[in-house]
This record gives C-alpha cells, sequence and structure tokens, in this order.
C-alpha cells in the first residue's frame, strides 16, 4: 500500500502504530448515529488494526486496505477502507471525527483512495451499503458518482432493509 497525498490531506496504510491515536479518533459518538459502537477498548483496536495489516482475508481472496486520514502535520482525523474482490469490486467504508465533518474533507479522502483503487488495485466497480437514515453519508456518495443499485443487486449482495446499496461503475478507458 502506499501513501497518498490529496490537495489537503495525507491518508496513510492503517498499521498498529495507529491504535493510540484512532482510539480517540474512533470514541466519538457522533459517529455512531446510525451504526456500529465505538471500539470497547485500546486493547481491542490494536489487535483489531494487527488483523487488518494483514491487508487480506482469511482464504487469500479478499484484499484488505485501510488508510488512516491525516491534516497536514497534524493529527489524524478518520479513515478510508476498501474491500477488493478478484472481480474487481471494492466495497468501501468511511468514517470521520464529527469535528470535521461539513468542510469536504472526506469527499476530497475517498476519493483520493478510489482513484487508487482504480488505479492500482484494478477496481472496476464500487459498492457502499448504508443506513437509509444517513443523508451524510448519502450526500457524499452522490457527490462522487454512485447511485442507487437495481433490486436483483441489493439482493445479490444482502442488503437489509433498513440499509441502501450505492453504486459505481468506472468506465474502461
Ligand atoms: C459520512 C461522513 C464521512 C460525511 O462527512 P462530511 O464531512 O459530511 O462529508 P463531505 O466531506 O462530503 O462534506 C460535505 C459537506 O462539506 C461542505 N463543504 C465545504 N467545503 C467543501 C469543499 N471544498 N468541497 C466539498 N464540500 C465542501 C459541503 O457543502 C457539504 O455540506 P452539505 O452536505 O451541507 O452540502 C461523516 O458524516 C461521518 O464520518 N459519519 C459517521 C460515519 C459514517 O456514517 N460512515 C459511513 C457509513 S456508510
Amino acid at each position: 500500500m502506499r501513501v497518498i497525498e490529496t490537495a489537503t490531506l495525507t491518508l496513510e496504510p492503517q498499521t498498529v502504530a495507529h491504535a493510540e491515536e484512532m482510539f480517540v479518533v474512533l470514541s466519538d459518538p457522533a459517529i455512531y448515529e446510525y451504526e456500529n459502537e465505538p471500539p470497547p477498548s485500546l486493547e481491542w483496536l490494536r489487535a483489531r488494526f494487527t488483523r487488518l495489516e494483514s491487508r487480506q482475508s482469511t482464504d487469500g481472496q479478499e484484499q484488505w486496505l485501510n488508510w488512516v486520514i491525516r491534516l497536514p502535520r497534524s493529527e489524524l482525523i478518520g479513515y478510508v477502507q476498501a474491500t477488493v474482490r478478484p472481480n474487481g469490486r471494492a466495497a468501501i467504508a468511511y468514517e470521520l471525527s464529527s469535528a470535521y465533518w461539513g468542510r469536504g474533507l472526506a469527499r476530497q479522502a475517498v476519493q483520493a483512495m478510489i482513484s487508487e483503487l482504480v488505479e492500482h488495485y484494478g477496481v472496476r466497480s464500487l459498492g457502499a451499503v448504508l443506513k437509509r437514515e444517513n443523508l451524510r453519508s448519502l450526500h457524499l456518495l452522490e457527490r462522487l458518482g454512485f447511485s442507487l443499485a437495481l433490486p436483483e443487486q441489493r439482493v445479490k449482495h444482502q442488503v437489509e432493509l433498513g440499509e441502501l446499496l450505492m453504486q459505481r461503475e468506472i468506465q474502461r478507458k
């Protein structure tokens, strides 16, 4: 994995060395308004980051790519992640500390990751699953060119009733 630089952010490949700083970032309750919960302890997060550092699923079929998001010469503010399958499809996710919402930083970070996935991991199709009420995430995906998946895609990807599946296909050059 490479370090990715954007106009105002650096995406660093996530390692266990990030766990302590990320524990503070991920303890922000606002992040979990719609789903998930904060890490129960620093030890738990260290173990999780250690597992993720393998960068792949146990069967080796999926690439697990995680980058933490850093402000210039300053603190970490969140992460972006992608699960890349051999068929060129990536499932993406992202979380940003609420102190930094509403500045276009998530958009910049996720777009930079998408470009990396397309150029260096052969990704041709992107998907994201979110809770229906999560309008911030929905707006972000729409601005990034994602649109609602067709019902058969929802079935294929086992999307639950209270969730949306957003997709974006990458046009071949
Ligand atoms: C989802 C999440 C990452 C979105 O963060 P965000 O800061 O709202 O997203 P963006 O970076 O796209 O910022 C968008 C806002 O910044 C504003 N903005 C300011 N400057 C901007 C710029 N230069 N470029 C783009 N947008 C800018 C936009 O107008 C927009 O506000 P609006 O929605 O009122 O129009 C964040 O809410 C989050 O971490 N939520 C919790 C975790 C979560 O739900 N993850 C997704 C699970 S599916």
